[in-house]
């Protein structure tokens, strides 16, 4: 399953180290819910650094359809002019969330708290994967959902008139299906009460605070519990959007592995929940430094700089996964340039990603000569000590993650890696192959 109109691009290793400073695009998370709760509180949300990666933009138009007014003043700056909770308007034409899962979820946990009827789809990838986990939460605020088989999309949802509050255990560590209960939460009267048992990323919550909800977190015998007081009034707030940790992954482990490479990434985000990767990386030896820490916008940012390291094989533990559950692909590559043996343990939740990426990872990992194995939901890489060997041609799936990860190894190995199709990348980080070939200084990315 590919593109309508595949674009394979090859990676080889540039001969020279990777040097500069540099940002990378907006954080996903926080650009979706940016435009979300900007259409959501009353007066003019003015947004900078959004990412313009498709994701987004299938988000801004559907808030548009929703009856909000998005409109984009200059690169990364946009400006929402919302409809105050519960105001959002019936759509006129179908949804289409394209790539986006995190879009989709988050969406139908707004529409299930307005009285408006809408139907949602997306592309071949999004409309294989999971919908129930939200869509059973969310009928318990009184909306009404039709699915495919398993609770796929496309899907018809009609919104509760009067929504009832939700009170849910995470059964998956999942910051989407807690932040889909928590936008529903905010049309119905009383408390919404979400339990988590592992902490996952919080931008919902830290975002629905700097807009004037009260939301309170409390770790209970049970696990971390998030309250929102219902019906809210929103009132816009200026947002400003760190650069994605999820895509600074990839130039900072491509640093790591090109021998003699330093690279600055600049203004990155460092919410606590989002930075397992670093931890783990560290583990492994790496020399990675943050610089200039600070607070922007209600999150905590930092540059981070990166120089070339000889890594070591570790075990990460499960309960990290939800901190680092994008990076997965990317450490993979790390930990095949490493020396020794590292073991990824509790991945099951990567088999519902934008691809199955255990099984996209590993296949990425055998198409290039290093051994795998994945033994239950875990994943365990043999290092090559330096010695990748290359010269596979890798099936991205439709998954951006996978097609960069793919690239960042042809960067490290012996024979030039081919993604067969990085068209996707453009949902998350437009740009990429320019930026990394501005790294390298020359076309170490290139089409095949
Ligand atoms: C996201 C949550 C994660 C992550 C995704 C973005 C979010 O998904 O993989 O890229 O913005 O809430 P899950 O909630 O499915 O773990």
């Amino acid at each position: 399953m590919s593109h309508p109109d595949p674009r394979p691009l090859q990676a080889r290793a540039p001969g020279s180290p990777l040097a500069g400073r540099l940002g990378v695009p907006g954080d996903k998370s926080i650009s979706h819910r940016a435009l979300m709760f900007g259409a959501l509180a009353v007066g003019t949300t003015e947004i900078s650094g959004l990412l313009e990666g498709e994701d987004v933009l299938r988000t801004a138009a559907a808030m548009r359809a929703l009856g909000a007014e998005v409109e984009r003043v200059g690169p990364g700056a946009w400006r929402v002019s919302g409809r105050g909770v519960g105001g959002l308007v019936e759509p006129a034409d179908v949804l289409d969330m394209g790539n986006s899962g995190t879009a989709a979820r988050l969406l139908l946990g707004l529409l299930a708290g307005h009285p408006v009827f809408a139907t949602m789809t997306g592309d071949a990838s999004l409309r294989k994967r999971p919908m129930k986990r939200v869509t059973e939460p969310l009928s318990a605020t009184g909306a009404a959902f039709w699915t495919r088989e398993g609770g796929r999309l496309p899907l018809a949802i009609r919104g509760a008139a009067d929504p009832l509050p939700i009170d849910y255990t995470l059964p998956v560590a999942s910051a989407q299906v807690k932040s889909a209960c928590l936008l529903a939460g905010l049309c119905a009267p009383g408390t919404t009460r979400v339990v988590e048992r592992e902490p996952t990323r919080d931008h919902t919550e830290n975002m629905l605070r700097h807009f004037g909800a009260t939301v309170s977190v409390e770790d209970t015998a049970q696990g971390r519990l998030v309250t929102l007081e219902g019906q809210p009034e929103l009132v816009a707030a200026p947002v400003l959007v760190p650069g994605d940790p999820s895509s600074a992954a990839f130039p900072i482990v491509s640093a790591l592995l090109v021998p003699g490479s330093r690279v600055v990434v600049e203004n990155i985000g460092l919410n606590p929940l989002r930075t397992g990767l670093i931890t783990t990386l560290r583990e492994m030896g790496a020399a990675l430094r943050v610089e200039n820490e600070r607070v922007a916008g209600g999150e905590p940012v930092g540059d981070l700089v990166a120089e070339y390291t000889e890594l070591t094989g570790v075990t990460v533990p499960p309960g990290r996964a939800p901190s680092m559950i994008d990076e997965y692909p990317v450490l993979a590559v790390a930990a095949a340039a490493a020396r020794g043996v590292t073991r990824m343990t509790g991945l099951a939740e990567l088999r519902v990603k934008e691809s199955d990426r255990l099984a996209a990872t590993f296949a990425l990992l055998a198409a290039n000569g290093v051994k795998a194995t994945i033994e239950g939901d875990d994943l365990i890489v043999e290092g090559t000590a330096g010695a990748i060997p290359g010269g596979g041609t890798v099936e991205t799936h439709m998954d951006h993650r996978i097609a960069m990860s793919a690239l960042v190894m042809g960067l490290a190995a012996r024979a030039p890696v081919t993604a067969d199709d990085a068209a996707f990348i453009d949902t998350s980080f437009p740009g990429f192959a320019t930026l990394m070939n501005g790294l390298a200084g020359t076309e170490a990315m290139a089409a095949p």
